[in-house]
């Protein structure tokens, strides 16, 4: 029998060095549809992901919490397994970078490089981003803090190894120039072409002395291997690099796609290609960028810790709601905004009434006129049926060339496609008007059979997406095991005869009134129980006494100023005006939003203010200042010593994990 072809997929290995949130989920999420579809059209699928354990960072939460690194790192690192195993995630592999096998591996690959010359010893000093993990020059700063999250860097002045990245630079960039599908989507190439490679590459520090959670170079131990050398040497110590036994190492790599975020391809094209092409070995064939998945900052986002938690959303909503929800609502490669209303909309719509009432309406007519059981159509109107069985024929091929591009939302739109173009079938040809006369039995026989077969098929192409629910779609069909996409091939393969099982809807409609009042009432009681912990006491009668009298308001008209987020798009000069700046914000919503601030005086290089994350009012009326509508209003500071007014803009320290758009308060 002919081998099966093989299909290497990892994720990012996740810092622990925060619980997981949904956008987490994202990547992990897809990449499992992606490993489920491959398996099911026939490929010996291996699916890494894990845990990115070392590091500054994960050193200083350790401290700060009284505990070892690796006591910090245990206990997070099984509450992201917990939420792979809830999640249905199902990878062949989970690599921590603590384990013996990656730790022995980084070494010979650090020492390896080090003996053929690549790594050298010199003196380090420049910048540090400790959330990011990396170094910069003084000249990529973006005003004194790290050009891609925007938060204060440290001076680091130590020895240090280096890696002669820049030796390698010019043949990764006829790599890339030869091969257009390494990094995907396109836009992401020319992106690091210009931005990174083009302009000339540093060599690149890749060892630090001021800490010690790290993997020791064996040579010389008072270095650590810096954490991305560490990190992404993961996708190839799983598979047994440099270790007795690599024989996973030659049956899957190179892999055929790493799926990383948007903000991490940086690292995956160009540190990482240069390290294989330094070791001697093949590289990936592609590296896929996504988007991210932004909150959206309305009311339903009160709640963060509910909303964004997956555990919760899982246990609240259903594991399969999640999985669709975020397979079907981000595009692929771009950013995708989730919000309550959103969700509970697709549930509603997609799952319980396009998908759950189809499935339902069709078993209960088998049962009620045929007792049950699948008829045989012997009674074809071709101008009738011709729409779904020319659909569902078509399906195979068309979500075989969405998932062959990795686009999930595309590969479920085409099974919806069919799903609709079954409910409007059963309209059409009104099988409970067939049913009142004998003489169209054959006819409505027919009828029943293309749902049933249309529903079987259907529910083959679910399988990667919704895992939970194609066995339960099935079970009420009365089609067993796990089906491949062969089954899918050719209209026709259900068996006449076959027995249907009434079971429990699929989806249950949720009220969306009630659920939203649901979740407003607990958001509020989750801020007011967080209002009331971090109050600070009330100021003594007589310290409060000196104080100017203050017009005190209730938490309630509080809570009616909306303040949240927004990350800078564009800043210009407004024309004509002395005082206007014009910002281009992303607030999390469908489109940006213009806000005039009269705040040129204090910022005259406008484009710096690009990237900061800063605070809006955002449910002040919208009013046309300059003939231009302003949409808000940006928090800032003022003070005034009787000569100079000093302004300054409010923005969010960390806001590498808050997105635009995040509810303020
Ligand atoms: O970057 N939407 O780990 P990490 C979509 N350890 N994706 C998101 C997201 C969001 N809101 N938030 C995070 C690291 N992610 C390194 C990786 S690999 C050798 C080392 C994605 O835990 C993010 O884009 O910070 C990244 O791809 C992944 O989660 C892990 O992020």
């Amino acid at each position: 029998m002919a081998e099966k072809k093989t299909f290497y997929i990892t994720t990012p290995i996740y810092y622990p060095s925060d619980k997981l949130h949904i956008g987490h989920s994202y990547t992990t999420v897809a990449a499992d549809a992606i490993a489920r579809y491959k398996r099911m059209t026939g490929y010996d699928v291996y699916f890494l992901t894990g845990s990115d354990e070392h590091g500054q960072k994960i050193e200083r939460k350790a401290k700060a919490k009284g505990i070892t690194p690796k006591q910090y790192v245990d206990e997070i690192v099984a509450s992201f397994q917990d939420l792979w195993k809830l999640m249905c995630i199902s990878n062949d592999g989970f690599v921590r970078t603590t384990d013996d096998y990656h730790v022995k591996a980084v070494q010979k690959i650090f020492r390896k490089l080090y003996e053929q010359g690549d790594i050298y010893k010199s003196a380090y000093e420049g910048w540090y981003c400790t959330p990011c993990e990396s170094f910069w020059l003084e000249r990529q700063l973006k005003d004194g803090c790290c050009p891609d999250c925007g938060m204060p860097v440290e001076k680091v002045k130590e020895e240090s190894y280096f890696f002669k990245m820049s030796k390698y630079a010019p043949r990764l960039i006829q790599y890339i120039k030869d091969h257009p599908d390494f990094i995907q989507p396109p836009a992401r190439t020319n992106e690091m072409l210009n931005n990174f490679l083009l302009p000339g590459l540093e060599d690149l520090c890749v060892s630090r002395t001021s800490f010690t959670w790290g993997i020791p170079v064996d040579f010389d131990e008072k270095h650590v291997v810096y954490v991305w050398l560490d990190a992404l040497s993961n996708y190839i110590t799983k598979l047994g690099f440099y270790s007795d036994d690599d024989s996973m190492y030659k049956k899957y790599w190179p892999a055929d796609v790493h799926l990383v975020g948007k903000e991490i391809v940086r690292f995956h094209t160009i540190i990482w290609p240069i390290m294989l092409m330094a070791l001697g070995e093949p590289l990936p064939k592609q590296v896929f960028g996504h988007g991210w998945l932004i909150l959206e900052g309305g009311k339903m986002s009160k709640s963060k810790g509910n909303v964004v938690d997956p555990v919760k959303l899982c246990n609240r909503y259903g594991v399969d709601a999640i999985r669709y929800f975020l397979l079907r609502e981000v595009p692929f490669g771009s950013d995708g905004v989730f919000s309550n209303e959103a969700l509970i909309y697709r549930i509603n719509s997609d799952l319980a009434n396009d998908l759950g009432n189809l499935l339902s309406r069709t078993v209960s007519m088998i049962d009620k006129y045929f007792g049950g059981v699948v008829p045989a159509p012997t009674c074809p109107v071709p101008e009738e049926d011709e729409a779904i069985i020319a659909l569902a024929d078509g399906l195979p091929e068309k979500v075989e060339r969405y998932m062959t591009e990795f686009k999930a939302p595309e590969a479920l739109e085409s099974i919806w496609a069919l799903i609709g173009a079954c409910n409007k079938y059963i309209d059409v040809t009104a099988p409970w008007i067939l049913a009142k006369d004998e003489a169209k039995k054959d006819r409505l026989a027919t009828v029943m059979y293309n749902l049933a077969e249309s529903l079987r098929i259907v529910g083959i192409f679910l399988q990667p997406y919704l895992p939970n629910t194609a066995p339960r779609l099935f079970e009420q069909l009365g089609v067993s095991g796990e089906l491949t996409a062969y089954e899918a091939r050719g209209f026709g393969k259900l068996p006449a005869g076959t027995r249907v099982h009434k079971g429990e809807a699929l989806f249950p409609r949720i009220d969306v009134k009630k659920e939203l009042e649901e979740l407003e009432k607990e958001n509020s009681a989750s801020h007011a129980a967080e209002a009331s912990a971090s109050a600070a006491p009330a100021p003594k009668a007589e310290e409060a006494k000196d104080e100017e009298p203050q017009e005190l308001i209730d938490f309630d008209t509080f809570c009616k100023v909306k303040m949240k987020t927004a990350r800078v798009i564009d800043c210009k000069f407004v024309e004509k005006s002395k005082k206007l700046l014009q910002f281009t914000l992303d607030c999390g919503e469908a489109r940006p939003r213009t806000i005039l601030s009269g705040i040129r005086k204090w910022y005259s290089e406008p484009e710096k203010l690009i990237g900061r994350t800063v605070i809006i009012a955002a449910n002040l009326a919208p009013r046309k200042i300059a003939g231009i509508e302003s949409q808000g209003m940006i928090l800032s500071s003022i003070t005034d010593d009787g000569e100079d007014e000093t302004l300054s803009m409010l923005t969010v320290m960390e806001p590498d994990s808050i997105p635009g758009g995040s509810e303020v308060g």
